[in-house]
């Protein structure tokens, strides 16, 4: 482990830990039935790494070396004809579907491998429904770990084939509720290795893995600049980890001296779910709503690390209705970018707070492309198969 690691801390009742593992968040919080994740505290000054990817910031991280696939560097591309129609003064995207296994997810897996192997665990182990499943699968086959994927009979076959092809094991329960409690079993009792939670309301997955998302605030900060940072940054949301992770790597640059302050961070979702927290709501609610055209930002919870890097952003949280999702993604795609349908969504909670002032005329804005088309569901080919135009 990164000798900077200094200590655990609790995100939301501050209270500081030993470094461990908190599969269930903060013990505090969690007798309190406050349910929040716990992240890390460094000591010192990190030092940049060469080459490129994620490696350069080991030092940054709770794992100076981890088992790679290439992760990270991701491009930054402008999108002029958006900032153009928006009246935007830009409008860019990071694409994180350029990672190894094609989605952001590849900057928390190789952190969750290595922690793994540190402890001696034999076993890996997700419950995902998509993109976890298969980063987990092929970072745990890089390391020479057992996987095994835990989801439903929902699970998109593109997924399906990539997690068996990476040699994990896959096992299907009836309900997304189910899952959980297989997980914790085996976790328990077979002293498997948790990539994500299993407590109901949700705190944020591994708290190791979180931290690999902070270098896309790292990465921001070598492509804008200090005076050029895009004013919003939209992150399409399921538990949070990405926001927040995004969020920690801000604050970071912010206590170097490197930014005075944050781009605001904008969580986008495919139902009311953290808007509603951030009017009032408790966020150990249950939010109910249709997501199935966006599974992988899907689910009625809300994790309090999404509130947080929120509200310290001066951001807010935006939804979008399923009869939305199509007209997204055909849109990117028509800028070049096609993306997967809950990845697309971004451009949908871009355009609605464009429209409502909450991101004025002028400003600057990023979308995170979390994950790339071809991941797409058949159900979701098959509609953008009928509303294209094909030429004879
Ligand atoms: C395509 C896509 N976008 C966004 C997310 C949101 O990630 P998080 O759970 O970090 O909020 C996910 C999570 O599975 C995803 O698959
Ligand atoms: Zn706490």
């Amino acid at each position: 482990m990164n000798r900077r690691v200094e200590s655990a801390i609790c995100i939301k009742c501050g209270a500081v830990l030993p470094v461990a593992d908190y599969f269930c968040g903060c013990p505090h919080c969690l007798e309190k039935g406050e349910n929040a994740s716990v992240t890390l505290r460094y000591r010192g000054t990190p030092v940049l790494g060469s080459g490129r990817g994620m490696l350069r910031y080991g030092d940054y991280l709770p794992y100076q070396t981890f088992p790679t696939l290439g992760e990270g560097d991701t491009p930054t591309i402008p999108i002029p004809k958006l900032a153009q129609a928006l009246g935007l003064d830009g409008v860019y995207s990071k694409n994180e579907f350029q990672n190894p296994t094609g989605s952001h997810k590849d900057r928390m897996n190789p952190l969750i491998v290595a922690r793994a192997l540190d402890l001696g665990c034999h076993t890996v182990a997700a419950a995902s429904s998509g993109n976890e499943g298969v980063s987990l699968a092929a970072y745990a086959a890089a390391a020479g770990l057992e996987c095994c994927i835990v989801s439903t009979s929902r699970i998109n076959p593109v997924w399906k084939t990539a997690i068996l092809a990476a040699g994990a094991k896959l096992v299907i329960t009836d309900t997304a509720e189910e899952r959980w409690v297989f997980l914790k079993e085996k976790v328990e009792k077979e002293g498997w290795y948790p990539a994500t939670n299993f407590i109901s309301p949700p705190v944020g997955s591994n708290y190791f893995g979180l931290q690999g998302y902070k270098t896309i605030a790292y990465e921001l900060f070598e492509t804008f600049g200090p005076q050029k940072m895009p004013d919003y940054i939209l992150v399409t949301v399921s538990r949070g980890d990405l926001l927040y992770g995004i969020y920690e790597g801000f604050e970071d640059l912010k206590a170097a001296g490197q930014i005075t302050a944050l781009p605001k961070l904008v969580a986008v979702e495919p139902l009311p779910r953290i808007e509603r927290v951030l009017a009032g709501e408790d966020y150990r609610s249950n939010f109910p709503g249709e997501y199935h055209l966006t599974e992988s930002i899907g689910g009625g919870t809300v994790t309090y690390q999404s509130v947080l890097a929120v509200k310290n952003s001066g951001g807010f949280a935006v939804s979008l209705p399923q009869q939305e999702v199509l007209d997204n993604l055909l849109e990117l795609s028509r800028c070049g970018l096609y993306l997967e349908s809950s990845s697309a969504l971004a451009l949908g909670g871009l355009k609605k707070a464009v429209a409502a002032g909450q991101i004025p005329q002028g400003a600057t804005a990023l979308i995170v492309s979390t994950s790339g088309g071809t991941k797409n569901d058949p159900e979701i080919c098959q509609e953008i198969i009928w509303q294209s135009k094909i030429a004879r």
